[in-house]
C-alpha cells in the first residue's frame, strides 16, 4: 500500500499563493521573497479547511425561491458598552459573527478588546479572553487597571488551538477574543505559528465554531510594515467584519474603522483617546481636531469631511516656499499627493497663483487621513491663503471637488457637513454652487445667521480670497458666478 506521503509546498506569506517550488517573486501578488516552505499534513478529521455547511432551513430543501414570503428575522445585537465601537460594528455585536481587528503593535487593540469584554459583561454576557502573547497575570493586571472586574470575563493563556476550543466548549462564553491569530497554532500542522497555513487553518476552524455555536469571535491580527493585515488575504475573505485600529503614536487619539462589514456600513469611524486609564470615547471629534487651531494664521482652512456617515471637521494647513530647485517639492501629509499635483496645476492655470517655483507642503492636522476629493476646495483655499499671505476668515468652512478645468463640483452629504459646522460655531460656508439645491432648506432654516457663498469656479475663490475677509455681510447668500 502506498505510504501516506506528506507534500511540501511553498506558500506566499502575503497572498497565500502556493507553488511546488520556491520562487523569488510571487507571480500572483508581485511581492519579493515571500515564499516559505510549508508541509501540508493530511487534513484532520472534522477539519473544514475554512468551508462550512450551513444548517438547512426547516421544510425547505436548501434553495429558496424568491416568490415566497420570507420571515424578516431581525438581527439581534449586543452592545459592547462602547458607543463608538458599537457604531463601527453597525450597531453592536451580532451573535455568531467572526471579526478581525487589525492594527500596529502598541496601538491599543488588546486594551480596546479588554474594555469591550468589560462592557459586554455588564450586559450579562460572558467573554473568554484568550491570550497567546501575554501571561494570565499580565492580562489580569491590565484588566484591573482598566477597571474590568467581573466574573463574566475570563482570561485564558494558551496558544494551542485544540486546547482553546476545548476551553471554549466548557466555559460556554458568548464572546471569545483571540489575541492574536498569528500566535496560535494547530499542532497537527508542521509549519510555524503565523505562517499562511497555520493562520488559514486556525481561522477556518474558529469560523466553523463561531457559526455553528453562535459564539462571536474577535481575532486580533498584526499588521505588516506596509499596513496590510499579516497573513493571507484569505483571512479577510473569511471574516464577516474587518476593523482597523489606527493612530499616530505621537498623538493620543485612535481611529477605529470598518474596512469590511457584512452587518453594517463600511468606513464608519470611531474615535478614541488613549489615557492613563485606557481608551476614552471621543463623542465630538471635530472639537478635538480643531482644538489647537491658531487664530488668523496664513495657510489654514477648515474642511468639513465625512467619515462614513459621520461629519468631521478638520484643519488643513498649507505652506509654500519659493525655491531655486528646478524640481520643486510637493509634500502631502494625510491628503492625496496626486490630487495635490493636480490642484497645484489647476491653481496655476485658473487660480492666478504662480506655484512653479515653490515648494508646496499640505497637511491634514492631527494625523487624519483624508481620501475624499471634497477636500480639494479647502486645500486650494489654504494654498491661496499661504501663497498670498492672507488669513482666511476663521469662521469659514470649505468643501468641494475641483475639476481639471477649474470647475467646482458638488459633493455628497452637504447638509450633514453644514450642520456639524454650524454646531461648532462656524458662520461662513464656502461650498459648490451645484450643492445649492441640496441646502435650500438650511438657508431658510438658518435665515441670516449663516453666510453661504456658492462658488462654481476656482477663479471666484481666488478673487474672493484676494479681497479682505469680511466679518459681517449684508447679503447672506452670495452667488459667485
Ligand atoms: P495595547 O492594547 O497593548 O496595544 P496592542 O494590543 O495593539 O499591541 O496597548 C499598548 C499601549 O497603550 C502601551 O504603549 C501603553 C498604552 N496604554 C495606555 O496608555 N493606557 C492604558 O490604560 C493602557 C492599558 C495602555
Ligand atoms: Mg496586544
Amino acid at each position: 500500500m502506498a505510504k501516506n506521503k506528506q507534500r511540501t509546498v511553498f506558500a506566499c506569506q502575503k497572498c497565500g499563493a502556493q507553488r511546488p517550488r520556491w520562487e523569488g517573486r510571487c507571480s500572483d501578488c508581485g511581492s519579493w521573497n515571500t515564499f516559505v516552505e510549508e508541509r501540508e499534513g493530511e487534513p484532520s478529521p472534522g477539519s473544514s479547511r475554512g468551508w462550512i455547511s450551513r444548517p438547512k432551513s426547516a421544510g425547505v430543501g436548501g434553495a429558496l425561491s424568491l416568490n415566497q414570503d420570507v420571515e424578516a428575522e431581525s438581527i439581534v445585537r449586543w452592545s459592547t458598552g462602547l458607543e463608538e465601537l458599537d457604531r463601527v460594528l453597525g450597531g453592536g455585536i451580532v451573535p455568531g459573527s467572526f471579526i478581525l481587528v487589525g492594527g500596529d503593535p502598541g496601538i491599543g487593540k488588546s486594551t480596546l478588546l479588554m474594555q469591550m469584554a468589560g462592557g459586554v459583561a455588564s450586559q450579562s454576557k460572558k467573554t473568554l479572553y484568550v491570550t497567546a502573547e501575554e501571561s494570565v497575570k499580565q492580562t489580569a493586571l491590565r484588566a484591573q487597571r482598566l477597571g474590568v472586574r467581573s466574573e463574566r470575563v475570563q482570561v485564558f493563556a494558551e496558544s494551542n488551538l485544540n486546547e482553546i476550543l476545548a476551553e471554549v466548549e466548557s466555559a460556554k462564553p458568548d464572546v471569545v477574543i483571540v489575541d492574536s491569530i498569528q500566535t496560535i497554532f494547530r499542532p497537527d500542522l508542521e509549519s510555524a505559528p503565523g505562517t499562511v497555513s497555520q493562520v488559514r487553518e486556525c481561522a477556518g476552524q474558529l469560523m466553523t465554531f463561531a457559526k455553528s455555536k453562535d459564539v462571536s469571535i474577535f481575532l486580533v491580527g498584526h499588521v505588516t510594515k506596509d499596513g496590510a493585515i499579516a497573513g493571507p488575504k484569505v483571512l479577510e475573505h473569511m471574516v464577516d467584519t474587518v476593523l482597523s485600529f489606527e493612530g499616530d503614536h505621537s498623538h493620543q487619539f485612535r481611529l477605529l474603522r470598518a474596512m469590511k462589514n457584512r452587518f453594517g456600513a463600511t468606513f464608519e469611524l470611531g474615535v478614541f483617546q488613549m489615557s492613563s486609564d485606557g481608551l476614552q470615547e471621543v463623542k465630538n471629534p471635530s472639537e478635538l481636531f480643531l482644538e489647537e487651531r491658531g487664530k488668523n494664521s496664513h495657510g489654514s482652512a477648515v474642511f468639513a469631511s465625512m467619515e462614513g456617515s459621520r461629519p468631521l471637521l478638520c484643519e488643513i494647513q498649507a505652506l509654500t516656499v519659493v525655491t531655486q530647485n528646478p524640481m520643486p517639492r510637493r509634500t502631502a501629509i494625510g491628503t492625496d499627493l496626486n490630487r495635490l499635483h493636480l490642484l497645484s496645476a489647476v491653481l496655476e492655470k485658473h487660480g492666478k497663483l504662480s506655484l512653479s517655483h515653490a515648494d508646496i507642503f499640505v497637511s491634514a492636522v492631527g494625523g487624519l487621513k483624508l481620501t475624499e476629493p471634497a477636500a480639494d476646495l479647502a486645500i486650494a483655499a489654504a494654498l491661496l491663503s499661504t501663497h498670498r499671505s492672507i488669513a482666511l476668515d476663521p469662521k469659514a468652512v470649505f468643501f468641494g471637488e475641483v475639476g481639471l478645468t477649474g470647475e467646482i463640483r458638488a459633493v455628497s452629504f452637504a447638509e450633514s457637513r453644514l450642520r456639524e459646522a454650524k454646531k461648532l460655531g462656524f458662520q461662513r460656508f464656502v461650498i459648490p454652487a451645484a450643492n445649492r439645491k441640496h441646502v435650500e432648506g438650511l438657508i431658510k432654516e438658518w435665515n441670516a445667521e449663516i453666510e453661504f457663498q456658492f462658488v462654481s469656479h476656482l477663479t471666484h475663490v481666488s478673487d474672493m480670497i484676494a479681497g479682505a475677509p469680511r466679518k459681517t455681510s449684508v447679503r447672506t447668500v452670495l452667488d459667485l458666478d
